[in-house]
């Protein structure tokens, strides 16, 4: 009996994680899958009212779950950087969950803004540092509103936090079996202190323990290119926080847009959690419209974190009949031809057939 924490959040949130939950409900009716939901009212709201982005004692009860399924962060009415560092960073933090996994996988019957590419050229993985980098909240402002104003925002990696990012990288691509290729995405023509730990991590772990997968490099800038250009050259990039962040919403794009784009912040060890990366989406709010593709997929990957192959594969499997359905005419919100809730019906009949 799997123990799952639920935190709705913000914006669309609620409504995509209905969706997810309702196809988690169908796949477990098909499978040895059992568990027991506890959902958190945590976001803008309850901070609007509380004052709290995430307290202590809820922090503390996150740490006691199997995974935790996370809707979305973002409220219109509150300061950028509240929620975000008080609590999606918090928790990605606290739980150590150093691994932010997001797949890059075209789906049949997917649009993607990429002439002739399909999804035979579209699949890759991307692992990104999750506890580091820019985000780790080191500098500050000194002479704030003077004409001397000084800011700092200090990327700060460590060899330990590289290292461990790379080795999951290095594993993940063994187990994918594909091309066994990793390509490290850095820019260590420039970040010529911090991506030299990177850089040598990266080959002193590869030649050390993983001397059947390819090392490859990109610089972030070439990346992005390449992304464009070639996705069919990824099998698995490994990068830190910043870059990660950016070149996924580019991957989420060149696979058919936010709301098939899911991902997981991993603590191999410990309490994972798992999200669609589209955000909140304010103006989609409560219209039942926005695409829960993501979401599910969210659910699919926190299935396979615990191990659960065959809710896992059925899940995914569910999807992709819905995609190439033909009953779905975008992913985009608003332009589905039919209503969030209409596609997690759609996506859970699939699943629990
Ligand atoms: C993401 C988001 C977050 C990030 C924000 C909301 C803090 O953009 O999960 O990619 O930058 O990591
Ligand atoms: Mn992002």
């Amino acid at each position: 009996m799997y123990r799952i924490a639920v935190i709705p959040g913000d914006g669309i949130g609620p409504e995509v994680v209905r969706e997810g939950l309702k196809v988690l409900e169908a796949a477990a009716s098909r499978t040895e899958l059992r568990y027991e939901l506890e959902h958190y009212d945590l976001g803008g709201e309850r901070y609007l009212r509380t004052g709290e982005a995430l307290p202590d004692s809820v922090l503390e009860e996150l740490r006691g779950f199997d995974a935790i399924y996370l809707g979305a962060v973002g409220h219109p009415d509150v300061a950028p950087g509240v929620l975000e560092k008080g609590l999606l960073l918090r928790i990605r933090f606290e739980l150590d969950q150093y691994v932010n996994l997001r797949p890059v996988k075209l789906y049949p019957g997917v649009e993607t803004p990429l002439r002739d590419k399909g999804p035979e050229d579209i699949d890759f993985v991307v692992v990104r540092e999750n506890t580091e980098g820019l985000y780790s909240g080191m500098g500050g402002i000194q002479y704030k509103g003077t004409p001397h104003e000084v800011s700092t925002q200090i990327h700060m990696t460590t060899r330990f936090g590289a290292e461990r990012c790379i080795r999951f990288a290095f594993e993940l691509c063994r187990k994918r079996n594909r091309e066994k290729k990793l390509t490290l995405c850095a820019k260590t023509n420039v970040l010529t202190y911090v991506h030299d730990t990177w850089w040598r991590a990266f080959n002193e772990v590869g030649e050390a323990d993983y001397p059947d997968i390819t090392r490859d490099y990109a610089h972030v800038d070439a990346t992005t290119m390449w992304m464009v250009k070639n996705p069919e050259w990824f099998d698995v990039i490994v990068t830190e926080n910043m870059f990660g962040d950016i070149i996924t919403d580019l991957g989420a794009m060149i696979q058919g847009g936010l709301g098939v784009a899911a991902g997981g912040n991993i603590n191999p060890q410990g309490v994972s959690m798992f999200e669609p990366i589209g955000g909140s989406a304010p103006k989609y709010t409560g219209l039942n419209v926005a695409c829960p593709i993501a979401a599910i997929s969210a659910v699919q990957m926190l299935l396979e974190a615990l191990g659960e192959e065959d809710a896992a594969r059925r899940i995914e499997s569910a999807v992709e009949r819905a995609l190439v359905s033909g009953r779905i005419k975008s992913l985009a919100a608003g332009q589905m031809g039919l209503s969030t809730s209409e596609v997690g019906d759609l996506v859970a009949g699939y699943a629990g057939e």
